[in-house]
């Protein structure tokens, strides 16, 4: 199929799965407003590479229908993301006394303070979500942001927000594929990615991408999953953890530290931070809101979120869920997506603990000045 195929046939099932009024609607009220067959579909599409195999040809398969794949993952979780964590899907440190929104828009200030970005700068937000990040960092700097995403339902929640929060003049949001970027080359002053580039079959494809597109000078900052150095693929106890990952976040394949430095290095930046945020030894670990560590909370106001996330919550929500899927109020196969979930909420605490497994290893890069 070609592109132009794929992305039609996607715009169209984005139609048919949420309707027209995108926006008007979100987490629990917009999963069950969804159209049950084009829902069950979803599901069926982003589970079939999932049957508990690790071997190279069930992986390929996956690795090669990344787009799809990612495609119809977000369909079916984004509205169950902004349901348990807000709009910026992504993990934060968290210090004492701090509360879960201020840790998560100071995570994304660091970033945007690594990246150097600057008043009036163009910047690309690689994988953009539903542009929780994006309106922060326009907030923050008075950048203005390109927002790219391969998922047709975020962008048109991502363009509704923009509008809603004001902002639509310092932001825009398009649709593409961060593999086959079809921007200018060195259209960008600065480029970020916070946990998107996972999602990549292969890093070094996407970090040329970004190469490309970013201006001489420019920078690249990134939040990347990958598994750490501690982490050994033969290891039985290891790749359970990278896969429970991998299948409950819609992710082809976790690829480790060095593969990332290597693929940032081979296409020509300049690597100047490599530090891995989860490795800091915080007294409050990144992981704790999907833990049942009710010492954590910092205010009433996390409560909420708490609730939703920790083992209890998610628990409340798959049984509440799978009654409405038995009584068909919710559409089918959605028990299967809160059980997906689940698996990857073990794996990315598992791996969190063990310290296999970072969701915010920082790399910041340069491209020369000295290039085209
Ligand atoms: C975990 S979400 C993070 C979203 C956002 N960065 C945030 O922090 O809120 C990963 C994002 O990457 C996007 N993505 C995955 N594969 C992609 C691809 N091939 N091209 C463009 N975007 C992609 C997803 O649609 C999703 O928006």
């Amino acid at each position: 199929m070609s592109e132009t195929e794929l992305r039609q046939r996607q715009a169209q099932f984005t139609k048919e799965l949420h309707g027209d009024d995108i926006g008007s609607k979100s987490g629990f009220k917009a999963f069950i407003s969804k159209n049950k067959s084009a829902q069950k579909s979803a599901v069926d599409k982003y589970l079939k590479h999932w049957d508990g195999k690790v071997d190279k040809e069930t992986e390929d398969k996956r690795l090669e229908d990344y787009n799809e794949g990612t495609h119809s993952y977000y369909n079916v979780v984004t509205d169950f993301y902004e349901y348990g964590w807000g709009s910026s899907f992504h993990f934060s440190r968290y210090y004492k006394g701090e509360n879960f929104a201020a840790a998560c828009a100071r995570h994304e200030h660091y970033l945007a303070y690594q990246a150097e970005i600057k008043k009036g700068d163009l910047v690309l937000d690689v994988g953009c979500g539903v542009g929780g990040p994006a309106r922060e960092i326009a907030r923050f700097t008075g950048c203005n942001v390109i927002g790219l995403n391969n998922n047709d339902y975020q962008i048109a929640k991502a363009k509704w927000y923009a509008k809603k929060f004001g902002l639509a003049d310092k932001l825009d949001f398009v649709k593409g594929d961060f593999m086959k970027m079809e921007f200018d080359a060195n259209t960008f002053d600065k480029v970020y990615a916070i946990e998107a580039t996972c999602h990549a079959p292969k890093l070094e494809q996407v970090y040329s991408e970004i190469y490309k597109v970013l201006k001489p000078g420019g920078t690249f900052a990134v939040y990347e999953w990958v598994m750490t150095d501690k982490y050994d693929e033969n290891n039985p106890e290891h790749r359970k953890i990278a896969y429970e990952i991998e299948l409950g976040d819609g992710i082809p394949k976790m690829f480790t530290k060095k593969v990332a430095q290597d693929a940032l290095k081979n296409v020509g930046f300049d690597v100047l931070v490599e530090d891995d945020l989860a490795a800091k030894d915080d007294e409050i670990p990144w992981y704790y809101p999907l833990t049942g560590e009710w010492k954590y909370v910092q205010n009433l106001g996390d409560l909420a979120t708490f609730l939703r996330t920790s083992y209890l919550g998610r628990k409340f929500t798959s049984t509440m869920v799978a009654a409405m899927e038995k009584v068909g109020v919710a559409p089918e196969g959605s028990s299967k997506v809160t059980n997906a979930l689940e698996e990857a909420a073990v794996g990315l605490v598992a791996g969190g603990r063990a310290k296999l497994f970072t969701p915010m290893m920082l790399f910041v890069a340069k491209k020369p000045l000295d290039t085209k």
